[in-house]
């Protein structure tokens, strides 16, 4: 009997969601992805150490260098949350990580930057696809933001389910919704069936998740990154997992083709009081990880280094 990350893997592109670079190398993930909270957890690992850098940019190019040598695919690097509401210094960041990446000899190929999906940051990624820099839009949990994308002709989406989950619990006073309830699953599938039954090229991957049972609930999804304590529990579980989300399927449902500019774009978003708010918090939060993260490597840089075992 395989195991359901064996299974999950042969209908969706299992991705290691983590900034430590041991759990990435063992769990041989296709890509990774990172944020500033998860560097934030790496950089306080004495193992990688090395990897700190005053220069935030250079750091987070270092972390994403070691994280390619365990993957055959694509990393996600992340543009400074402070930027989000700032098209032309997103652009700037987004060029800058690019090339430190191919002064190092990795081509832009195998780099996704990551930028909140704010209407500013939607069009740096539009501005930057144009150049041959792939995004992965992050900070997505309104329909409006994933429409947007797709129109923009971005590379790859992350619609947050974990948190959609943790907003709804919070507001409905429960300790847990199950599955087929799940406000966070149900929004990533309304956005892959939007995307397959109107041909948008945007890939989709479930990102946030909060139990192996939203993961099962979204197989087929294009990519789903996962963090290494689900794929671990992935891994233990027994059971063929069933195909949820298919693109076959999707084509011929009835679902209504939207364009969403500047104005409607806002105003659809900001119907929606969850991603309203998780969308702000989100940004308050990695700005809140990013600035802790420069005082700690401050800090670090300061000592002297203490040596490793072995
Ligand atoms: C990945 O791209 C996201 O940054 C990550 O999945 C967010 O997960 P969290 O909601 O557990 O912080």
């Amino acid at each position: 009997m395989p195991s359901q990350l064996e299974s999950l893997r042969q209908h969706s592109l299992v991705v290691a969601d983590s900034g430590d670079i041991d759990a990435v190398a063992r769990w041989k993930p296709q890509d990774a992805t990172t944020n500033p909270s998860l560097l934030l957890a790496a950089s306080q690992d004495p193992r990688y150490r090395h990897l700190l850098d005053a220069d935030a940019d250079r750091m987070f190019v270092n972390f994403g260098r070691e994280i390619l040598k365990h993957v055959a695919g694509r990393v996600s690097t992340e543009v400074d949350a402070r930027l989000s509401f700032d098209t032309e210094a997103s652009v700037a960041k987004a060029r800058r990580f690019i090339s430190l990446y191919e002064r190092n000899n990795i081509s832009r190929e195998r780099v996704l930057i990551k930028l909140a999906s704010t209407w500013e940051g939607i069009r740096a990624a539009g501005q930057l696809e144009r150049e041959g820099i792939h995004c992965n839009m992050t900070l997505l949990f309104s329909f409006a933001q994933a429409v947007a994308c797709a129109d923009a002709g971005v590379t790859l989406i992350s619609p947050f389910v974990g948190r959609i989950y943790d907003w709804y619990k919070a507001a409905r006073k429960v300790d847990d919704l199950p599955i087929e309830e799940d406000p966070g699953v149900a929004s990533v599938v309304r956005i892959y069936n939007y995307y397959k039954r109107h041909g948008c090229k945007t890939q989709v991957m479930g990102a946030s998740f909060r139990k192996t049972g939203q993961i099962l609930a979204l197989a087929g999804c294009d990519l789903l990154t996962i963090a290494p304590d689900l794929l671990e529990k992935l891994s233990h579980a027994e059971g063929s997992v069933e195909k949820v989300l298919s693109a076959e399927k999707a084509k011929n449902m009835n679902i209504q083709k939207l364009h969403l500019d500047e104005k409607a774009f806002r105003w659809e978003h900001n119907e929606d009081a969850m991603a309203t708010e998780k969308l702000a918090e989100g940004i308050r939060k990695f700005d809140a990880d990013a600035r802790k993260l420069e005082k700690l490597v401050a800090g670090a840089l300061a000592a002297p280094a203490v040596p490793q075992p072995g």
